[in-house]
């Protein structure tokens, strides 16, 4: 059995978006990344055990999906929310995330429906319903003392001028919020009035500060359940993002129903992914205090990129936090071209960032950073941001 401490990947002999494609697209030999959501840590010891085991088996083809995969999905939401599905009728697999999402856009709406999406957000909401030929109406979450809200008069009036689904991301990637369960209430009443489809992107439900907790907003009531799908994989919360596996939960049968039609189409039906399965049946088990201590650790990461910005950077903060391994930093003094934000600290500073008017309105002037990485990579990626600032700082106000 492997320890269930947090290490570090040896970057030697490792192939990753996030570090070698950058380094070999920019060619920069010093070059810091903080891009792409993907943590710089080892995958916990027993999801490792678990697919050395399936390894061990020596067989690859087609699994059945066993008991224990329904059995720990519904114990770990069980635990971690209260939830209590019947998880072999309303969970069904996927490849990605995203591919599940697109399951759910082509199922519960048409060409040309509105599917209204709480901004700055991840990118591919906005660019997977333009895909999709539907049109993405985005509400802009409310930024004041530099924690986010929801801007509910603003959902309702969107929602009102007529939305198939309200596309949710809780906890919310790039803010770093986990959505409280008065705020998802609020916002049930409002997917209730007016009948609208819920999606819950939950990937990062694991990644909670500590004394966070963590609301499914279909666990509130059956009525609000039976309009939800909710998205889930060990994907992020335990670096897993290359089994490219996820799930979905959906209590209403008809709705269950669609998604598992869509899957046919894509021939997504039969087989599953083994790995995924092994590693999300050890993540749920046997990985608490890995992930307790992953979660204390992207803490302290906050906590010092925020201090370091109050100390160091005038006029720029990192927002409010209490989940995901992000830190949202708010740069808009600057006053540089948002469209180039990111790219100039590429150039000057050879330092991957997410450029935040990527992310739909309220994105502008903001870059995301991956923390779930080393101490010493968080310290010389905030002193080149600190040489970045000093440089453009005009100390104006925009
Ligand atoms: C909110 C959110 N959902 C989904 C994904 C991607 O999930 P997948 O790779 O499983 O499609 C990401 C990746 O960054 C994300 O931030």
């Amino acid at each position: 059995m492997r320890d269930l401490n947090l290490h570090l990947t040896p970057a030697e002999g490792v192939e990753r978006l996030k570090w070698e494609w950058e380094s070999e697209r920019t060619h920069y030999p010093d070059l810091l990344g903080f891009g792409t959501a993907d943590m710089d840590y080892q995958c916990p010891g027993p999801i490792l055990d678990a697919l050395s085991d399936v390894i061990k088996h020596g067989h690859l083809g087609y699994p059945m999906v066993p008991d224990e995969f329904y059995q720990a999905i519904h114990d770990h939401l069980l635990k971690v929310a209260g939830w209590d599905i019947d998880a072999r009728t309303s969970v069904a697999q996927n490849v990605g995330i995203y591919t599940s999402s697109w399951s759910v856009l082509e199922t519960l709406t048409k060409p040309g429906d509105r599917i209204t999406i709480l901004t700055p957000v991840h990118m591919c909401f906005r660019s997977l319903i333009k895909l999709n030929g539907r049109t993405a109406l985005e509400c802009p979450l409310i930024y004041k003392d530099r924690k986010y809200s929801i801007d509910y008069k603003s959902l309702e009036s969107c929602i009102a001028s007529g939305t198939k689904i309200l596309w949710i991301c809780n906890p919310h990637n790039p803010v770093g919020r986990a959505w409280t369960r008065e705020e998802l209430e609020e916002i049930a009443s409002i997917a209730l009035k007016y009948n609208v489809f819920i999606m819950s992107d939950d990937v990062y439900s694991g990644l909670l500060f500590p004394g966070t907790s963590y609301t499914p907003i279909a666990s509130l009531s059956k009525e609000i359940s039976a309009l939800t799908v909710t998205q889930y994989s060990t994907s992020k919360s335990y670096n897993t993002t290359g089994l490219r596996h996820s799930y979905i939960v959906a209590e209403n049968p008809e709705i269950m129903k669609l998604y598992t039609d869509s899957l046919l189409r894509l021939q997504l039906s039969y087989g599953k992914n083994i790995m995924g399965m092994a590693a999300t049946i050890a993540a749920y088990r046997d990985c608490d205090s890995w992930l307790d201590e992953l979660n204390r650790t992207i803490q302290r990461n906050h906590e010092f990129i925020t201090s370091y910005f109050d100390e160091n950077l005038p006029g720029a903060s990192v927002a409010i936090a209490d989940s995901t391994y992000f830190a949202w930093c708010d740069m808009r003094a600057l006053g540089l071209p948002p469209a180039q934000l990111s790219y100039l600290i590429e150039c000057e500073e050879h330092m991957i960032t997410e450029n935040g008017s990527e992310l739909g309105k309220g994105g502008n002037g903001f870059i995301r950073i991956n923390l779930a990485t080393s101490e010493e990579n968080l310290a010389e990626g905030v002193r080149r941001l600190k040489h970045f600032w000093n440089k453009h700082f005009k100390g104006g106000v925009l």
